[in-house]
């Protein structure tokens, strides 16, 4: 009877990843979710097909840098959990934008932790007992790897870019509210995600989108940088479970052990595309062309997991090529959720190159 009677905050949940967690805790859980989000461009409720009438789900338009209009949140809905997911989350938009970065990813988790604690503070000792705030971070806050060698919960903090640079800030706060103040806090960092509701910057759905139109297929520098790709839905179920179950002050690295380059990512794409949409002349793999790399561009992120597997039971079930083959076959089944990004004006062209 997973969380039966509890009802857990998801910030960011219209976003990628958030909405994957909301879908899971909605699904497979006794939850009820308040998903609270600013919708920013990165946003999409279409990501969440049922939610809306559900009576286990309410969503609650709000910027988590809005201590107010949370505090009045905590004391509508008494939540037993926050889940804080919501970032900017584009490492291209946090070279050519940093502020936005600043203030979702350290102002805004620094108001989450406030508001959390405050509220925590004013709950009776049974419900205080079983609070938790799950901060979701990501395994860019280690810095670059070379070509051994995994991240693990020991590995010291080296962030490169304004995105990993402010979600390593946010990890600090949440370390500290917990060493400080008590808030029964946890962190998870994973690897990159890919899957279902991806929006279209990132690489897996801008390359499956320019590849179905048969347009050139772009990838930075020589294509070798190295990612350890995990599905979104592992992911959604690994951080129920570190929610549920994990060590209150602990953090767990998520990862499916499925390290790639990303030529190799581009070109799995291409052929997938090629099996199951042959309508462009030739192989998509003659579409790839190579572009000026990304400035302060990691070269390898690898996570040791075996934390998660070890002391929770966690286990990726899909690898890479499972999970490409369900996600490029997403895209292709589900073309209005994407094209409605793109006719609301997205434009998927290369930001990021910095000066
Ligand atoms: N995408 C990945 O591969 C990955 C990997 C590891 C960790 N993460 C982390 O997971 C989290 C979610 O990532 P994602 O890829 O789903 O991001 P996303 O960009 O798809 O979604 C972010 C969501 O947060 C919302 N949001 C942004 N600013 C807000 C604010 N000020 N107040 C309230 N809501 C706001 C947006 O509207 C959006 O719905 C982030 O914290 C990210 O750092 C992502």
């Amino acid at each position: 009877m997973h969380f039966k009677n509890q009802t857990i905050f998801v910030t960011g949940g219209a976003g990628f990843i958030g909405s994957a967690v909301v879908r899971h805790l909605l699904h497979d859980t006794h939850a009820r979710v308040v998903n609270i989000d600013k919708l920013t461009y990165a946003a999409n409720l279409e990501s969440l097909p049922g939610a809306v009438g559900n009576p286990h789900y309410a969503f609650e338009q709000t910027c988590i840098c809005e201590a107010a209009a949370l505090r009045k949140l905590f004391e509508k809905y008494q939540p037993d959990a926050v889940m804080n997911l919501a970032a900017e989350s584009h490492v291209d938009r946090s070279i050519d934008g940093p502020g936005e970065f600043i203030q979702t990813n350290i102002v805004g988790t620094f108001t989450m932790l406030q508001e959390s604690l405050r509220y925590w503070r004013s709950l009776p000792a049974e419900k205080r007992a079983k609070f938790r705030f799950l901060h979701i971070s990501t395994d860019e806050v280690f810095g670059s790897l070379g070509e051994g060698g995994l991240f693990t919960e020991t590995t010291a903090y080296s962030p490169n870019s304004p995105y990993s640079a402010s979600k390593a800030s946010s990890d600090h706060l949440v370390r500290a509210w917990h060493e400080t103040y008590d808030l029964p806090a946890l962190v998870t960092n994973c690897s990159n995600n890919y899957g279902p509701y991806h929006f279209p910057e990132k690489l897996i759905p801008h390359i499956i989108i320019k590849g179905l139109a048969g347009k050139p297929l772009p990838v930075y520098g020589d294509g070798q940088n190295i990612r350890d790709w995990l599905y979104v839905e592992d992911h959604a179920r690994a951080l129920t479970l570190v929610l549920e179950r994990g060590a209150v002050g602990e953090t767990y690295n998520v990862g499916g052990r499925n390290e790639r380059t990303n030529l190799h990512v581009v070109e799995s794409i291409c052929d997938l595309l090629d099996d199951i949409s042959p309508d462009t002349p030739g192989s998509r793999r003659n579409l790839i062309s190579f572009v000026t790399d990304r400035p302060g561009h990691d070269r390898r992120y690898a996570i040791d997991a075996s934390k998660l597997e070890r002391e929770l039971g966690w286990k990726a079930e899909e690898d890479f090529e499972s999970g490409i083959g369900k996600t490029v076959r997403w895209y292709v089944d589900q073309q209005p959720w994407w094209q409605a990004i793109l006719d609301g004006g997205y434009q998927v062209s290369r930001i990021g190159v910095g000066k």
